[in-house]
């Protein structure tokens, strides 16, 4: 058996099925070059046949990347799978990932099939891949909660069939560490020609599982982890990449395997994704989480002191907390600005956009004495928001809070071309601003989610505040940051706003 363990990372398609993380295409290619940086082995890029903006994302990634292999999911449909193939030709290496649920109660209720036409559907599927690529991953959804017995059947005929990585979905979450591994077991036996293709696992963390029964999969002979960035994914997420990844790293006296991980760009991935998608990291989470490596009581601090490996079995500086540098400030010019984006592989989509980056720089320069690589992936993100939707501007804004006297916002917005301004009481200058934003908008969206973090530390920090609205069912996130954190939640409030009002409804590949 190999002891390669490839890292399939799915932040970009599973990632992307959380609650309003949804991205658009330039955060997409900047998140999946950060992954090849990360030395991930396959990037799956999103669901071609969702919408064409969807199809537009997974073909700028295929066309971008080359070190990794990128993937497209398609459901066992032939015009999924062609969608697929079509938007992956540019890449290096593709990979078409087709599913079709296997369970009883997805079969008969969701897809309405008998177990014979859903083999035959397999079958199919995996056969109309082939046409596109040699490199085709099947994944029987629902696995977790399917008949072992027609796991092995269905298996078999899309071996017979050319799939080469055939994947274990725990799709609700639903199984314990020892059952999840001996189904893998159970299949690599049982299966006929079960030597000849690799064995992959998707877990979801419903029951806070999905890390460890990844991990005892693997130890039953799986060879992928499907896995995201901060454990991103629909619902309760999916298995975290960095804790799978630094799990095998740490236990090397347990696992037979090892990744191709670059594990100091951990960090950098996880702050990237998590400024992008809008989704904080909680302080007390593995690995990337900002006390994972604090220790505060006196004999913790004492024992590191004295010999490191009393209280740490890693070290922050491997998974990349350490890479935390000061990068530039107020004299660095347009060309130290320029290499320092191209360093941290930001390619801005024009000299327009370089110039838009600069300016702001230069602005946030002039408020904030140091300026870190994350100051810098905010700026960008900002601009990128700016260049691709700005149906709603933010031109000015005033707020006012004094004790006893109610606190008070004016804003003054560009609506498609048209500038207006209004002037609103709230609860705070917060509220207010989004009142007085709503005044001019009226939007009708209801406020699911205001948060906001700093980007570094210090009270010179800039804040970073993700607003999540909804309305009609449809839910999204909007970020902004600045120095003044009324200001922040205005830009995120506005991003939010433009990306209801610029994004089309996109299809949900599991329902
Ligand atoms: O959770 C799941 O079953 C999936 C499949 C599409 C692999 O995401
Ligand atoms: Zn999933």
């Amino acid at each position: 058996m190999t002891d390669q363990l490839i890292i399939f990372d799915t932040t970009l398609r599973d990632g992307e099925q959380s609650p309003g993380a949804s991205m658009t295409r330039e955060e997409k290619v900047r998140i999946a070059k950060q992954l090849e940086k990360l030395r991930v082995d396959v990037i799956e890029a999103g669901f071609p046949a969702a919408s064409n903006g969807d199809f537009d994302s997974v073909k700028a990634v295929a066309d971008t990347i080359k070190d990794s292999t990128v993937c497209g999911l398609a459901r066992a449909i032939e015009r999924d799978i062609q969608r697929a193939g079509e938007a992956l030709k540019g890449a290096n290496s593709s990979r078409i990932h087709t599913f079709i649920a296997t369970s009883p109660i997805h079969m008969e209720k969701k897809l309405r099939m008998t177990p014979d036409q859903v083999v035959e559907q397999a079958v199919k599927a995996v056969k109309w891949a082939r046409q596109f690529t040699d490199n085709v991953e099947f994944s029987p959804e629902d696995a977790g909660r399917s008949d072992p017995d027609f796991l092995c059947r269905v298996l078999e005929a899309v071996i017979n069939a050319g799939a080469n990585t055939l994947n274990i979905p725990d799709t609700v979450g639903y199984n314990l560490p020892h059952q999840f591994g001996g189904l893998i077991k159970t299949l690599r036996e049982r299966i006929p020609n079960s030597d000849k293709v690799i064995f992959s696992v998707h877990c979801h963390n419903d029951l806070g599982l999905a890390v460890a029964n990844s991990l005892s999969a693997v130890l039953n002979g799986a060879r992928q982890v499907e896995c995201t960035i901060n454990g991103l994914g629909e619902r309760a997420g999916n298995a975290s990449l960095e804790e799978i990844v630094m799990a095998v790293k740490t236990r090397r006296d347990i696992f037979s395997c090892d990744t191709r991980i670059d594990t100091t760009q951990i960090v950098p991935s996880s702050k990237l994704v998590s400024t992008i998608t809008g989704y904080p990291v909680q302080p007390n989470k593995a690995i990337v989480g900002a006390n994972a490596f604090a220790h505060e009581s006196g004999i913790h601090q004492d024992g590191v002191i004295k010999h490191r490996e009393t209280y740490e079995i890693m070290r922050a500086e491997d998974v990349g907390w350490s890479t935390n540098k000061l990068t530039l400030g107020k004299l660095s010019g347009r060309n130290a600005f320029r290499t320092r984006l191209q360093e941290l592989g930001i390619t801005l989509a024009n000299e327009e956009a370089l110039n838009a980056a600069f300016e702001r720089f230069k602005a946030l320069a002039d408020r904030k004495r140091e300026i870190f690589d994350e100051d810098l992936q905010a700026l960008v993100t900002e601009v990128d928001v700016e260049m691709v939707q700005d149906h709603f501007r933010l031109m000015s804004m005033r707020a006012h809070s004094e004790t006893g006297t109610m606190p008070r916002a004016s804003v003054r917005l560009n609506v498609g071309g048209k500038e207006q301004e209004a002037e609103m009481q709230g609860g705070g200058p917060v509220d207010a601003t989004f009142k007085a934003i709503e005044q001019i908008v009226r939007s009708g969206t209801e406020l699911l989610l205001y948060s906001v973090n700093n980007i570094t530390s210090g009270t010179d920090a800039q804040g970073e505040v993700t607003v999540r609205l909804a309305r009609d069912g449809r839910v999204v996130n909007g970020q902004g940051s600045d120095t003044d954190i009324v200001v922040a939640s205005a830009k995120a409030y506005l991003h939010a706003l433009n990306t209801l009002h610029g994004g089309a409804e996109r299809a949900h590949p599991q329902v």
